[in-house]
């Protein structure tokens, strides 16, 4: 990717190389803005597509839409009022290990689970309180009642009827359903902004954005302003990648998750958390965490932060304004000198650090690489 800056040797690196060689594949790449941090994100996935690595982006500035399409990839643009072409109540068959033997089951728990969580997000960034235990109950059952109406079930076969797959429930269908329940209708009428033509309905409607099998994805969030839409974006953005891409095919699948202007989203502890379960247990799925961040230092302020920025075993800190360069050399441990280096540096310099050695890099594009590599905000 590089090379380094003192000696003039190559800089390899090797973030699946196994944890005999390092603790994790996971990553940060910090650095103040203009430093080179999205220039090397997509050197390091254009170098680990060789390695017949998938990756995935969330991209808040629309900085990877040509580079995900050059690269063969599928982009998923996310519009507030929208349909992103995702259905967050759609489900598909995983395949389990149990007892030695694989076997394929549909987790309607977890989906539940995971449309209970979107609402209660949902109801804490508006008034600061989630749901009670009897909205939360209610909101189960009304999800639970919409999959039985179709009769699914955890049986991959459910799904279909005549060979073709069943019309999933939506966000609408379960909205209408609690409408009817004792007591519900208040927050049956809070959610209604999450449904189709409201001012963040991006994934109430039928799914008709396929996962291919392509190299890169990107969530393209440019045009996602509002903080609240935002907010929503990368919550089911990143539920969505835990879910459907982190975990797929297991290990033997090499894949990495790239979160730019990460600290964006650990404003909202709830979209935190998904970066933390990303962090804590993308490793067993042989997923990567790539943290792109201007400020590395709010990081440290919260815990989930710092749990973040912990897992990463291998970070890179690029050019830092100088109060930053002294809490970077601080918080990670470096040499006095590296202070200078990294107030100085140009863009793509700075101190790399991977399975215990730390070396002082100039990440360096081939020429051939430079057109794909370079930051090029599109329209869309
Ligand atoms: N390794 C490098 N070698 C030479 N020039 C580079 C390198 N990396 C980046 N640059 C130059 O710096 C510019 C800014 O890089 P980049 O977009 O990666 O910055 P950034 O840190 O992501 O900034 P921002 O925080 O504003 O998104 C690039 O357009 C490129 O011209
Ligand atoms: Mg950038």
């Amino acid at each position: 990717m590089g090379h380094n800056i003192f000696t003039g040797s190559l800089v390899f690196l090797d973030r699946f190389a196994g944890e005999h060689v390092v603790a994790n594949q996971h990553m940060l790449i910090s650095g103040e803005t203009g430093s080179g941090k999205s220039v090397t994100a997509r050197l390091i996935t254009l170098l680990e597509l060789d390695l017949n690595t998938k990756a995935a982006y969330i991209d808040p500035d629309g900085e990877y839409v040509y580079y995900t399409e050059k690269l063969g990839g599928q982009v998923i643009t996310l519009m507030p009022g929208r349909f992103s072409g995702m259905n967050i109540l759609d489900v598909e068959p995983e395949t389990i290990k149990e007892n030695g033997r694989k076997t394929e089951r549909v987790n309607l728990q977890e989906k539940t689970a995971e449309v209970v969580d979107l609402i209660a997000a949902v109801m804490r960034y508006y008034s600061g309180q989630g749901l009670d235990m009897r909205q939360a109950a209610l909101l189960e059952e009304a999800v639970m009642e919409e999959y039985r109406e179709r009769e699914i079930t955890e049986d991959p076969e459910s799904l279909y009827s005549g060979g073709v797959k069943k019309t999933m429930p939506t966000l609408s269908d379960v909205q209408k359903r609690l409408a009817q329940k004792a007591g519900m209708e208040a927050l049956a009428d809070a959610i209604k902004p999450l449904l189709a033509g409201g001012s963040i309905g991006m994934f109430d409607g039928q799914t008709t954005v396929k996962l291919k099998d392509v190299p890169i994805i990107c969530f393209n969030l440019k045009q996602v302003q509002s903080d609240f839409a935002r907010f929503v974006a990368s919550y089911a953005s990143l539920a969505w990648l835990w879910q459907k891409f982190a975990q797929r095919g297991g290990k033997s699948i090499k894949k990495s998750v790239n979160i730019d202007e990460a600290w964006m989203f650990l404003k909202h502890p709830d979209v935190a958390k998904y970066l933390e379960v990303l962090a804590r247990r993308g490793r067993k799925h042989g997923c990567a965490l790539t943290v792109i961040t201007q400020r590395f230092e709010e990081f440290t302020h919260t815990p989930s932060g710092r749990a973040i920025i912990d897992s990463c075993a291998t970070i890179l800190v690029l050019k830092q304004e100088e109060h930053a360069a002294d809490a970077a050399v601080e918080y990670f441990n470096l040499a006095s000198g590296c202070r200078d280096l990294l107030a100085k540096a140009g863009p793509g310099m700075g101190i790399l650090r991977t399975s215990g050695i730390t070396s002082a890099v100039q990440v360096s594009p081939a020429p051939f690489e430079w057109p794909l590599v370079e930051t090029k905000v599109v329209g869309t």
